[in-house]
């Protein structure tokens, strides 16, 4: 059983969140979902139903910020949530997530999660979003420097965006990519940019999960 933050973020993938987080829970796990304003959108908190015994499921900006002004003392609850996380995976990641990952800016509770977070501890990437988004000089730089940053300085620069998830996995172990699939997008479009299966992120969850410290 892991304790696991699952970041969400404006995609419209977000619609897959209620069946993630059941995914995640019926693997046993302890699961607090930190959601983005705009993944708001996208689903419908109540379908995650109450969460388990350590709190949640659901948190926003909002929680971050409960006023009407900050006294000594009160939790700044990133940093709680980073100390009591031993997984983060964040599904789906869009464009704008990930630049501000890839940027070091923490200016939402997901933010402040990934920026204050401690490496050792494995981080699941699931990026979504239209193809020629993915497929932008952007994506690629973006990637390029979460791994200059978390990674062994051995990636090298002749990768190409299709290969980056192996090059990930070479390279920066814990900072797991999890690419986006080819297919019919809720755009029209048709081609990269689909976040991975539920099924495919619960079982690398299962694997990082394995190798938690057991409370
Ligand atoms: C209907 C709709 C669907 C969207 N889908 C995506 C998407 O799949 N991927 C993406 O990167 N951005 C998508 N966006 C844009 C993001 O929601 C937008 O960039 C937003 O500012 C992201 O904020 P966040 O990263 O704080 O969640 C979508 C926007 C709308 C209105």
């Amino acid at each position: 059983m892991a304790r696991i933050i699952l970041g969400v973020t404006g995609s419209v993938a977000a619609i897959r969140t209620p069946a993630l987080y059941s995914a995640l829970r019926a693997g046993g796990h302890s699961v607090r979902v930190v959601a983005t304003e705009p993944a708001l959108y996208f689903f419908d908190p109540a379908e995650l139903g109450p969460g388990d015994p350590s709190g949640g499921p659901l948190y926003c900006d909002a929680d971050e910020w409960p006023g009407p002004r900050y006294r000594r003392d009160d939790l700044v609850l990133h940093i709680v949530f980073r100390q009591w996380a031993d997984l983060l995976i964040v599904a789906p990641l869009d464009a704008n997530t990930l630049a501000k990952f890839a940027l070091g800016l923490a200016d939402n509770f997901l933010t402040c999660v990934f920026r204050a977070w401690d490496f050792a501890r494995p981080v699941i990437l699931a990026p979504a979003m239209n193809t020629l988004m993915w497929r932008s000089p952007a994506t690629r730089r973006h990637l390029r420097q979460l791994l200059d940053d978390r990674g062994d300085g051995r990636a090298g620069d002749s990768w190409t965006l299709d290969e980056a998830a192996d090059v990930f996995a070479r390279h920066s172990p814990r900072l797991v990519l999890i690419p986006p699939q080819a297919k019919r997008l809720a755009c029209g479009d048709v081609g990269v940019g689909a976040m991975a299966e539920v099924a495919t992120l619960a079982e690398a969850v299962r694997l990082w999960a394995e190798q938690a410290p057991q409370p």
